[in-house]
């Protein structure tokens, strides 16, 4: 099969958000902290009503609908999440309902769980079912959906809620490369949810950040080798070979931050760097070693000031979900995906390689990328993802912001009654977006009815 990729797109993100200046003020934490240390704006978040079924069910029959996909199409379906309520029945399962009508059963795949990474674990189980004899000529279809919630303190702000589905299949507008993707795997014990009986992870932020970053530096090196291979660059500047650096965004500054590692990267391998242009001021960190590298705020400010003309074109467009919604965990990256698509037109888009970089906790990561077709006749597929993509800047401003005092309140109710069996979610529905499934009951069997609006 040829040019197997992204067909069309979908994303959901809550219809409620706490302003994060605010948040400072009621958190009573230095102001700036979260705007301008962080970089975020605004944080989604779910009441009682909504949970990994419904944003899943919600972001799937929103992609079908607006596409007129027909069920039966569907031969491959991986939900990846970390928004773990039943330690056996996938998500999946539940979203197999949608196929009911369409008498569709027919479909491989099932969860995929490592923190923010199952949605990118999902994905590459889809292109490679579609690549492997077991492939029917169907769609593959991949839905990447979380709620992100941290216990009261530092760590708090840096939550978000969100779905994406992707449905994969061949002659794509946006095509993944093959044979490039870098990766990186580790044991760590930087966030994790041992308690099972809690949606809060056990973070230990610091450490959590230079994993992150160290595996930017790995899973760079690994496809910068693969990517030379495949004839994408000549020479050490990967940076210059890519139009777009998409990565998955806790917080919007440390993807700043990990933009200029590239170019810190990059600086390592050059043999004979230009110091008069793009390396200007960075001569002293030619020498500097990545385990000194972390934390190392001269050397962070130097290349963050020197990447930043790349930043702004390369990165940038890619954070606006992440800044208005916050870290969505296994879609984050894909929101990048979307918001680098609507920032630009789609003549802009064409032809274009985008590289990407997932991160899940624990850990696992990869750097994979997607080269965009060069049909942008006006009834092109590329044109079709672009249009279903567009209402995201219009949904981001129809939300409803709710005063950190409320949220706290169903932050505590959401503690309560994660688990709680029977329980009828007391939550408003007024405010839900047209089409998003909620929860209207569970019993005392733990079964959970939804009903859409
Ligand atoms: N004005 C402007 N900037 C400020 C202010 C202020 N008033 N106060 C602090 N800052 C800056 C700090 O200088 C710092 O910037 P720097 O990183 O450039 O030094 C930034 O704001 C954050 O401040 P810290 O004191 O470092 O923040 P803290 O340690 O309290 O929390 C953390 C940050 C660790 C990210 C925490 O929110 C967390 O644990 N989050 C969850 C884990 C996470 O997201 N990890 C990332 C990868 S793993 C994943 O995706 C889940």
């Amino acid at each position: 099969p040829e040019d197997i990729g992204i067909i069309a797109m979908e994303i959901y993100f809550p219809s409620q958000y706490v302003d994060q200046s605010e948040l400072e003020d009621f958190d009573g934490i230095s102001k700036g902290k979260y705007t301008i240390g962080l970089g975020q704006s605004k944080m989604g978040f779910c009441s009682d009503r909504e949970d990994i079924n419904s944003l899943s069910l919600t972001v799937v029959q929103m992609l079908m609908e607006k596409n007129k996909i027909p069920y039966s199409q569907v031969g491959h379906l991986g939900v990846g999440t970390e928004t773990i309520i039943d330690k056996s029945k996938s998500v999946k399962s539940v979203v197999m309902q949608l196929f009911e009508d369409s008498g569709n059963t027919n479909i491989e795949g099932v969860d995929t769980t490592n923190a923010c990474y199952g949605g990118t674990a999902a994905l590459f189980n889809a292109i490679n079912w579609i690549e492997s004899s077991s492939w029917d000529g169907r769609y593959a279809l991949v839905v990447a959906a979380d709620i992100a919630v941290y216990a009261t303190g530092n760590a708090r702000c840096t939550g978000g809620a969100g779905a994406v589905a992707m449905l994969i299949g061949t002659n794509a507008p946006l095509v993944f490369d093959r044979g490039v993707r870098g990766i990186h795997m580790q044991h760590v014990y930087d966030f994790y949810k041992p308690d099972l009986s809690s949606e809060y992870p056990v973070v230990d932020g610091k450490l959590s950040v230079k994993c992150y970053q160290h595996a930017v530096d790995k899973c760079y090196e690994h496809y910068s080798t693969k990517a030379q291979s495949a004839g994408f660059k000549h020479g050490p500047r990967l940076l210059d070979a890519a139009d777009a650096f998409i990565f998955h965004s806790p917080y919007c500054k440390l993807v700043q931050k990990s933009c200029a590692r590239l170019l810190f990267n990059d600086l390592l391998r050059e043999h004979s760097p230009d110091y008069n242009d793009r390396y200007r001021g960075l001569e002293e960190y030619k020498e500097l070693k990545f385990e000194d590298s972390y934390f190392n705020r001269d050397a962070e400010k130097a290349f963050m000031s020197a990447c930043d003309p790349i930043f702004q074109q390369k990165t940038k467009p890619s954070l606006l979900l992440a800044n208005q919604v916050g870290n969505m965990y296994t879609p984050s990256v894909y929101g990048g995906l979307a918001s680098f698509i609507v920032h630009s037109t789609v003549e802009d888009l064409a032809g274009k390689r985008l590289v990407l970089f997932s991160y899940g906790s624990g850990l696992a990561s990869s750097m994979f990328s997607i080269k965009v077709t060069d049909n942008v006749a006006h009834d092109s597929a590329l044109h079709k993802v672009y249009e279903n993509l567009s209402d995201i800047p219009f949904k981001l401003g129809n939300r409803i912001k709710i005063p950190p005092v409320e949220f706290d309140k169903i932050m505590k109710l959401r503690e309560e009654t994660h688990n709680a069996a029977p329980y009828t979610p007391t939550g408003s529905v007024d405010h839900l977006f047209p089409g998003t499934w909620y929860l209207t009951s569970i019993d005392n069997m733990h079964r959970r009815k939804y009903e859409r609006k």
